[in-house]
């Protein structure tokens, strides 16, 4: 793990591109939008990919597009909501740098994503999402930290994320 490096997982509507923006400013670090990557890697929206390709493609996609991003550092990476549900993007994540999982309630989810445009595929059956929740939280837990993104507000997250890693400085050996 390297702390040059932040990535940001949890579900939809969990506050990630609020965070790694609030992040970002405060770091002065480059802040990257995964679903941003893969939409301009691919040339199509996400919805457009899972409603043409299907999701195995969106997420061949998505891998691919954390391995592009692989090389930069210095970076905060919003990933999308099942980006740290497969097991080879939680070992490359967790390898390259550090996971934050923004932990949040399902009913807080929920009524943010009740007025979601249609541009999440999988936000539009409550009930099945509610089963996504429950059926990724076991991945979420093995993020490195984990943030309680349902109290606090982004700025204690930032400052939380930014202790963290002024922590970890402080431990690892001088070169
Ligand atoms: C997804 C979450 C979305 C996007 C895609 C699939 C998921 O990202 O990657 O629609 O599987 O939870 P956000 O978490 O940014 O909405």
């Amino acid at each position: 793990m390297r702390a040059d490096k932040i990535y940001l997982v949890g579900f939809m509507g969990a506050g990630k591109t609020t965070l790694a923006a609030a992040l970002g400013a405060r770091l002065r670090w480059r802040v990257d939008d995964l679903d941003a990557v893969i939409e301009r890697r691919e040339g199509a929206r996400v919805s457009e990919i899972f409603a043409t390709q299907g999701e195995a493609s969106f997420r061949t996609a998505e891998h691919a597009a954390l391995r592009a991003l692989l090389p930069v550092r210095h970076t905060v990476i919003a990933t999308g909501g099942g980006a740290f549900a497969s097991a080879a993007n939680r070992a490359l994540i967790n390898e390259d740098g550090a996971s934050f999982w923004l932990d949040v309630s399902f009913d807080r989810v929920a009524s943010r994503l009740r007025a979601d445009d249609g541009r999440r595929p999988l936000a539009a059956d409550l009930g099945a999402m509610e089963r996504l929740f429950q059926a990724r939280l076991p991945s979420y837990q093995q993020a490195r930290v984990r943030l309680d993104a349902e109290h606090a507000t982004t700025d204690a997250l930032v400052q939380h994320v930014v202790d963290w890693l002024g922590g970890q400085e402080a431990s690892s050996p001088s070169p």
